[in-house]
């Protein structure tokens, strides 16, 4: 559009007019916009059908063009910004008229346990009724109650400094490497009240630490469920019969176990205990390898040495003890196949084990 014949405060005007446009936020102040450009008196248009009046002759023609060309872009920009303000009048008139102060609000997301914690309360829950209490040892511990009270030897390898972590050299303090130090704690602390008490039975869930480097399968810090019984005349029946119990509980009636010799300093006789794969119920799966069974604990029957260790007597009293491995009966049950995800708390993944609402 030619605006060489146009007063420079309309030309300057037209250059602003899309801005202004745009910033007009309602039909109101499009309205004043409206008056100031194209209005009938005092506009700019007005005026320059005026200048157009004044003009000579021969100028006339071509800046009667040029105020055409400027009311016809004018008025169309304020017809189209017209029918957008409209609109959005209509848009706000029906959300406001769809809001029903009646509804109740929407729910705040609300937390859960984890399932780590969940998985070990489960345990707690089955063993309750068997006469069990809960203990709990610190995390920080001696490495009497880590190691000697656990008759595990001097030259023990998990004993090292490679695979514990020690507070410092000599310094007898490590972060436990297991629950069973909670044994040697609870069992120096009940020893002189045995005969009152007829016995001693405890679960000891907790954290425990290993220079392990994370990987999908492995954590410096992971969980343990330790527990014990000591009485009169407690044999390896007594602790299959518990376990078998206590497996059906957690995994449901089809749930059996398999024990296989093995090697523990603190038991005598030691083994592994394996569940039928609650996922393929021993059919054989992926997360059983195919063999139809999973390695789930450590147990066996308390080595007399560490009841002579806390003060009782090994020829009257015998017991059982086991220890779980937390994260690995979690990731083995939700079928997790990294262990990381416990620890990073990503809400979907929280959300996807019934964490979280
Ligand atoms: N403390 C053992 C570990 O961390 C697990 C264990 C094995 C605990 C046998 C026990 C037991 O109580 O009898 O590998």
């Amino acid at each position: 559009m030619d605006l060489t014949l146009i007063p420079a405060d309309v030309a300057k005007a037209h250059q602003a007019f899309a801005s202004a446009l745009a910033a007009a936020a309602d039909l109101d102040a499009l309205m004043r916009l409206k008056g100031e450009y194209v209005g009938r008196e005092g506009s700019h248009a007005a005026g320059l059908m005026d200048l157009l009046k004044t003009a000579p002759k021969e100028q006339k023609r071509e800046l009667g063009a040029a105020i055409n060309g400027l009311k016809n872009a004018w008025e169309e920009g304020l017809k189209a910004r017209q029918v957008e303000l409209e609109a959005a009048k209509k848009r706000a008139a029906s959300l406001a008229s769809q809001w029903d102060p009646d509804l109740p609000p929407p729910l705040p997301a609300r937390g859960a346990q984890h399932p780590l914690n969940r998985l070990m309360d489960r345990l707690v829950d089955v063993f309750r009724p068997l006469g069990y209490h809960v203990e709990e040892g610190p995390e920080t511990e001696t490495e009497a109650h880590n190691f000697d009270g656990l008759n595990i030897p001097e030259d023990h390898p998990a004993r090292g400094s490679a695979d514990t972590f020690y507070f410092q050299e000599h310094s007898g303090q490590l972060l436990r490497t297991h629950t069973s130090p909670v044994q040697v704690r609870v069992l120096k602390r009940l020893a002189p009240r045995i005969q009152e008490l007829g016995g001693i039975r405890f679960l000891a869930p907790g954290r425990v630490y290993r220079k392990d480097e994370i990987d999908p399968t492995h954590s410096p810090m992971f969980h343990q469920v330790e527990g014990m019984l000591v009485g009169h005349g407690i044999g390896m029946h007594h602790l299959k019969g518990t376990l078998s119990y206590a497996m059906k509980a957690l995994f449901g009636p089809g749930a059996e176990v398999r024990f296989r010799p093995s090697y523990f300093p603190f038991v005598e006789p030691g083994a592994e205990v394996d569940v039928r794969c609650p996922l393929c119920g021993g059919a054989g799966c992926r997360v059983c390898k195919g063999s139809g069974w999973v390695e789930i604990l450590g147990a066996g029957l308390v080595h007399p040495n560490v009841l002579s260790y806390a003060g009782i007597d090994p020829t009257e009293w015998s017991g059982f003890a086991f220890g779980m491995g937390v994260e690995r009966t979690a990731m083995m049950v939700s079928q997790t196949p990294d262990l990381r995800l416990f620890f990073e708390n990503d809400q979907r993944f929280l959300k996807a084990m019934g964490g979280l609402d």
